[in-house]
């Protein structure tokens, strides 16, 4: 019986808020385990640089931002085989004052603007993500 060749293919990784903290840490494992990995942030400005890395612009509160990305992403890359949507932000947890304005633009961020940066992905306009495999 023959050796089975296991073709090891690069697994290409769409995170966001790759910038700092978890997502910063998270792209750089990925990059030194041989992931492409594209990584959002507002500035677009990163502390790190590789060959396999693609920084691009995203803020999650402003619709234009995401619909730009998405322009982006469909322009430039084939194929998504892992999104993590890591960028967030935290509110004011003043509990004897909690400030409206805060769990606001939290949602805004957190809930809303990851729900519609991620349904077009699913939802194949454009985009061939992978859904299994
Ligand atoms: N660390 C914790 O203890 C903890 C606890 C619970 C949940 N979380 C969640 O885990 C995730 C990562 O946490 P972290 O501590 O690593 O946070 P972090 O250090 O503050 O980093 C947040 C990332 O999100 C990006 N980001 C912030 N606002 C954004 C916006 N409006 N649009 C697009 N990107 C935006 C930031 O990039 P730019 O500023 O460059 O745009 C940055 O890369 C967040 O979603 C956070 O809410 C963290």
């Amino acid at each position: 019986m023959g050796k089975k060749t296991v073709k090891k293919m690069k697994k290409t990784v769409l995170l966001t808020g790759a910038s700092k903290g978890i997502g910063r840490a998270l792209a750089q494992k990925m990059l030194s385990k041989g992931y492409y990995v594209i990584g959002t942030s507002r500035t677009q400005s990163f502390d790190f640089n590789h060959k396999n890395f693609f920084p691009l612009k995203l803020d999650l509160s402003d619709p234009r931002s995401i619909e730009n990305t998405h322009k982006n992403i469909f322009t430039n890359f084939d194929c998504i085989d892992i999104l993590i949507n890591n960028a967030g932000i935290g509110p004011d947890l003043d509990t004897e004052n909690p400030k409206r304005d805060s769990f606001s633009q939290t949602f805004d961020v957190n809930v809303s603007g990851t729900v519609f940066f991620t349904e077009p992905l699913l939802n194949g306009k454009g985009l061939p993500l992978q859904t299994r495999g």
